[in-house]
């Protein structure tokens, strides 16, 4: 597909799940395969764009000729993203950032004691990435993904709003879409436009997302 708005422009993507670590054995993690913004990375790539992937724990091949730095937690994927943005005319935040963290990652294994019913576990809040990119005064265009088994557009405008986003992807899952499935629904949302996509493939979704992202940047600029 030929996309001249694409063509050796810089664009960053996070993606993947994050695992917050309890202990060197344990952690929090969350169902995301890292598909979806693969996927993009792929299609932008192939569209002529210059890639750099943000990727959390994930089992996935690095795309052809995609910039690839592998993170674990919330906290190193912040990192990351703080470091390249503003070298990135634009973000898509794909990943599954998780929203809190440990407060304290044991440094040996926790040992359960005996007679021990229970236990609690204290967590504390991970920066918003995505919002946190939004707010700069040298930001990207940027774009979240929100991902919900229920009242999806509702969240998803919401989230528009409240990250200052400038676009948002509504990603309904369960079922046979979304988290560790093969295809995709997404409904592209920006301040003006709403388009909704038939269920497909996540490459052909990741070509429609990049498709729309162009026509908003070109007629911004127009
Ligand atoms: O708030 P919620 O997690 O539903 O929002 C989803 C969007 O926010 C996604 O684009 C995700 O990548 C991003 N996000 C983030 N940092 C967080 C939580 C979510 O960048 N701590």
């Amino acid at each position: 597909i030929s996309q001249p708005y694409w063509q050796g422009q810089r664009l960053l993507i996070s993606a993947g799940p994050t695992f917050e670590d309890l202990d060197p054995v344990r952690f929090l993690g969350n169902r995301s395969s890292g598909k979806m913004g693969f996927a993009i990375a792929e299609q932008a790539q192939k569209m002529g764009a210059k890639v750099t992937l943000i990727a959390g724990p994930v089992t996935l091949a690095t795309p052809f000729n995609v910039h690839r730095i592998d993170v674990r937690s919330a906290q190193q994927m912040f990192a990351a993203v703080q470091a390249h943005y503003a070298q990135n005319a634009v973000f898509i935040s794909a990943a599954a950032v998780a929203d809190f963290a440990l407060a304290q990652s044991s440094q040996h294994k926790i040992k359960k004691q005996p007679g021990q019913d229970g236990l609690t576990l204290q967590l504390v809040k991970n920066p918003d990435i995505v919002a946190w990119v939004a707010a700069q005064s040298d930001k990207p265009f940027v774009v979240g993904f929100a991902a919900e088994t229920q009242n999806v557009l509702e969240y998803a405008r919401a989230k528009l709003h409240a990250k200052k986003l400038d676009m948002i992807c509504a990603n309904q899952v369960g079922e046979n879409l979304g988290f560790e499935r093969e295809q995709n629904q997404l409904t592209l949302l920006s301040a003006q436009h709403e388009k909704i996509l038939p269920t497909s493939t996540k490459s052909e979704q990741a070509q429609q997302l990049l498709a729309f992202i162009a026509e908003q940047q070109t007629s911004i600029k127009a």
